[in-house]
């Protein structure tokens, strides 16, 4: 099994290096629909919504889009998963979260992390020839992307805070920030991480081999890029996933399912070619390879070069671990059951080390995985009124409850399925 992934993701991201045209990319994905083919900025506006598009620079160069739909209520940072770009937010239109979230009045603006389709940009490296552009990992987005994101907007709205609701890779940049320049910790209202990762020690099934495979892929892999939106790669995808009839079988069924636990229902054929138009939006292998060796070491540390380039980057052996214990942030949890790449069990590591968790939502529903807090058909009943009513309800009042939480002498992961799916309103009551 594990080898047939390692051949399917070899396949996949060969050729990653070749570009082609927009069009070219465009007659891959005949007759999908429509939400399919659209940028962020045209499905903003065909739900209704206008979308500015920002642009920021980073200290080390990387210009990144910021997408932004205004609204009167406090600024909310929205921070995609890994291989995505701020599109995953809104494939759902009006079920998705970002537009729930605009409904609610919030002024939601959306990253796009170094090297996905709306930041492959940058002051003097050329991304199709500079292999530098593609020397980062989740490190870079943490301690370079995120804070320039944040001061950006903060400076643009006149806030001194501002929100965060971070997916997968999205947290692990958060957490990485909170750790590296806890400064930041102040300018961030509160965290609302979504299948969280900072440890991948208790994944499960496939990704469990591929984190594994890592090392040798490392080594077989020339590219620097990962299935980027205009790459060859990408276009093999799109034929195999939304052209032939056994698209979806074969790359949701086959492929996706079991990697992020398995889920039929939550998406269907005709929404799955919808992500493909989308996803994947390109990213590093170095953000891969960092993640592998976070799942191989069993520790949240920084890039792992090898031991002599270690001691030349960092003065020690081996790579420093990030310190969450300085991550002073409030936090709000949210996890599914049948997350394979967020792990229950992963997630009460990283839990137990937060100093500051004001809740931790462990969905009821015994299938949901790890897109479907993106993409389920049913988040918009299931997951995000809880969101939002923690933005509404929780956020803005003073006193918390994550200290009340210690002293309740049951175990911890207990005490969260206790706390879970109660209305903020409900637990300040407590
Ligand atoms: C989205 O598409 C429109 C129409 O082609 C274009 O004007 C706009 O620049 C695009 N936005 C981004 C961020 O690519
Ligand atoms: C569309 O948005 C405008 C302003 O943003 C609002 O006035 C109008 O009611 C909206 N239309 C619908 C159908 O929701
Ligand atoms: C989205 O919701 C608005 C009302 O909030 C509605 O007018 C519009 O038709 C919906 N758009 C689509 C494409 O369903
Ligand atoms: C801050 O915002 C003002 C206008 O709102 C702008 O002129 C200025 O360049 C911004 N500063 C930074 C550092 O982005
Ligand atoms: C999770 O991983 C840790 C470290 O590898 C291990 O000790 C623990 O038993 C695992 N937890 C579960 C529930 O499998």
């Amino acid at each position: 099994m594990s080898i047939i992934y390692a051949v399917i993701t070899v396949l996949l991201i060969h050729g990653a290096s070749s570009l082609l045209s927009p069009s070219a990319i465009k007659g891959t994905l005949m007759g999908i629909p429509e939400d399919g083919l659209l940028n962020f900025t045209q499905m903003a506006v065909k739900y209704n919504k206008s979308a500015e598009e920002h642009q920021v620079t980073t200290e080390d160069g990387y210009v990144l889009t910021l997408f932004r739909l205004p609204g009167d209520k406090g600024p909310v940072l929205m921070n995609h998963g890994v291989f995505d770009s701020a599109d995953g937010w809104i494939l759902r239109g009006n079920n998705s979260l970002a537009i729930m979230l605009a409904d609610a009045g919030y002024d939601v603006w959306l990253a796009n992390q170094r090297g996905c389709r709306y930041s492959r940009k940058h002051v003097s490296l050329n991304p199709d020839k500079d292999p530098e552009f593609w020397d980062y990992s989740a490190h870079e987005y943490g301690i370079y992307d995120l804070p320039a994101n944040i001061d950006y907007i903060l400076n643009a709205t006149g806030q001194s805070q501002l929100i965060i609701i971070g997916f997968s890779e999205g947290t692990t940049a958060t957490f990485i920030l909170g750790s590296t320049k806890p400064e930041y910790n102040a300018k961030i209202k509160s965290f609302v991480a979504l299948a969280p990762i900072a440890f991948l020690q208790n994944a499960s099934g496939p990704l469990k081999a591929l984190i594994h495979l890592g090392p040798l892929l490392n080594g077989l892999l020339p590219f620097f890029e990962i299935s980027g939106f205009f790459s060859l790669s990408k276009a093999i995808i799109n034929l195999i996933c939304t052209q032939l009839v056994i698209g979806y079988d074969f790359c949701f069924g086959v492929f996706f399912n079991p990697l992020i636990g398995p889920h039929f229902e939550a998406i269907d054929s005709s929404f799955f070619k919808v992500i493909i138009g989308h996803f994947p939006a390109g990213t590093s292998k170095k953000n891969l390879i960092h993640y592998s060796q976070i799942g191989i070491r069993s520790t949240f540390a920084a890039y792992d070069y090898g031991t002599l380039k270690n001691l030349e980057i960092y003065g020690a052996f081996v790579p420093p671990s990030y310190d969450l214990g300085k991550v002073t942030m409030k936090v709000v949890l949210v996890s599914g059951r049948n997350d394979k790449v967020s792990a229950i069990a992963d997630v009460q590591i990283l839990r137990d080390k937060l100093p500051n968790v004001v809740d931790w939502n462990i969905l009821e529903d015994p299938l949901y995985n790890h897109l479907d807090h993106l993409w389920a058909v049913d988040a918009h009943k299931v997951e995000y009124p809880y969101v939002i009513d923690m933005l509404a309800n929780c956020f803005f009042f003073k006193h918390l409850y994550a200290d009340d939480l210690q002293i309740i002498a049951i175990p911890k992961l207990m005490r969260s399925r206790m706390r879970s799916n109660r209305p903020c309103s409900e637990i300040q009551r407590l």
